[in-house]
């Protein structure tokens, strides 16, 4: 692992070796980064060397942990343009194994769960990152436990355990899953890959941010939305300009960046609108958004420090508006999204109405996974909504679905 200079605090600037497996720094419990030499990797590492490269996150190879990846195939996400908003591009990371961006994070932390010879890893999820976390353990040859709350969309569950996880239900929210693992590590020899609480699921997320920019030829979007739970993906990306400007791949310019939140949990909305630096607890979190459902941000500060830096905001959307917003990006784009990926088209919405975008803007849009995973909620708004079209069947009428 050589590539790799040292891990970095994010909040006090300590170096840690990562020669051996690290959590968060010692000193402060802040997120550590990794670091590479970029001045080194500048002088080859170009632009055009990514020509003809494999069309997963692992294209940037020299920008990632150096050890033999395990991977399904992750990234290099198609960039579809808007058919409704011309300069509006819907990133579609439904297309990931395992249906969500998750699978970038975990493809990451896995494979240097590997190189260290971790034997078994341990996860609080809200669902997405544990049936990732579950697919490549599998694939490595590692034990995945997984904790979930029991109300976790169906598909989470069935992947988690068709992968051979070990699967907890929890009664409770992701923070009580998170107490569990805390509580069970030391004594049953887990890693624990919580969100933030190792460095490499940020350098897995990252690739999204490359990958933006690479698939506009170069160029830097204007805004980039993003459903924002843990929030790795919104920190990733914001590093990975940050590496590519010190690659000279663009210059200082970076995109606005919105963190989108579904209304019944938004502390980062909530913070953001308090000026505050840190978010509380978000109490009796409820949203048909299950990857959003997160009371409580280990990197909040890191989210809210990148919101300001780039001149961004945070938007909270209701469910309706964003089963609302799923089923319109069903039928004017063909994209059938999450409810987390949804919600950014409310925020998108939301912003043009109050003028922070113009129209002539480049805005990304995060669909963050695909909406097949959340086909019980989908079913049950859709049973509600006297709109709908019905299916019709040789001899009746289907539905309820
Ligand atoms: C589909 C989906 N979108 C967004 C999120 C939030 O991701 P993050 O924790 O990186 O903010 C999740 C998290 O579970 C998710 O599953
Ligand atoms: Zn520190």
């Amino acid at each position: 692992m050589a590539k790799i200079t040292f891990l970095e605090c994010t909040r006090c600037g300590e170096h840690l070796s990562a020669e051996q497996p690290q959590t968060v720094c010692p000193r402060d419990g802040g997120v550590l980064f990794a670091r590479y030499d970029l001045a080194a990797i500048k002088k080859n590492f170009k632009r055009e060397s990514l020509a003809g490269r494999v069309p997963t996150m692992w294209r940037y190879r020299e920008v990632l942990p150096d050890a033999e990846p395990v991977s399904l195939g992750e990234g290099f996400t198609p960039l579809l343009r808007s058919r409704e908003y011309p300069n509006v591009y819907i990133k579609d990371e439904g297309l990931n194994p395992t249906g969500s961006f998750k699978a970038r994070g975990l493809s990451a932390a896995v494979t240097m769960a590997r190189a260290y010879d971790l034997k078994k890893l341990a996860i609080p999820s809200a669902g997405n990152a544990a049936s990732a976390l579950a697919a490549y353990s599998a694939s490595a040859g590692i034990e995945a436990h997984i904790f979930m709350p029991k109300d976790v969309p169906r598909a989470n569950l069935v992947e988690c355990r068709s992968y051979g996880a070990h699967v907890t239900l929890v009664d409770g929210l992701i923070s009580d899953c998170a107490r569990l693992v805390a509580e069970s590590k030391q004594a049953e020899g887990w890693f624990d890959v919580t969100t933030l609480k190792e460095p490499f699921r940020v350098e897995g997320k990252k690739t999204m941010g490359y990958e933006a920019v690479e698939q506009l030829g170069w160029k830097v979007p204007d805004g980039i939305i993003y459903p924002t739970g843990g929030g790795v993906g919104l920190i990733g990306m914001w590093k990975a300009f940050d590496e590519m400007e010190a690659l000279g791949w663009m210059g200082k310019e970076r995109p606005r960046m919105v963190s989108v939140q579904a209304s019944g949990c938004a502390p980062i909305v909530k913070a953001w609108d308090e000026h505050k630096s840190a978010a509380e607890a978000w109490v009796n979190a409820a949203t048909v958004a299950a990857g959003l459902r997160v009371p409580r941000a280990y990197g909040d500060y890191l989210m809210l420090d990148i919101l300001r830096k780039s001149k961004g905001t945070a938007v909270a959307a209701t469910d309706q508006e964003i089963m609302e917003a799923l089923q319109h990006w069903a039928r004017t784009e063909g994209i059938f999204a999450a409810p987390e990926g949804a919600a950014a088209l409310v925020a998108y919405r939301k912003l043009l109405t109050s003028g922070f975008f113009k129209a002539s803007d480049t805005v990304v849009l995060y669909n963050t996974g695909s909406g097949l995973k959340y086909v019980d909620a989908i079913a049950q708004y859709m049973n509600k909504d006297a709109a709908q079209p019905a299916a019709r069947q040789i001899g009746g009428i289907i539905g309820p679905y």
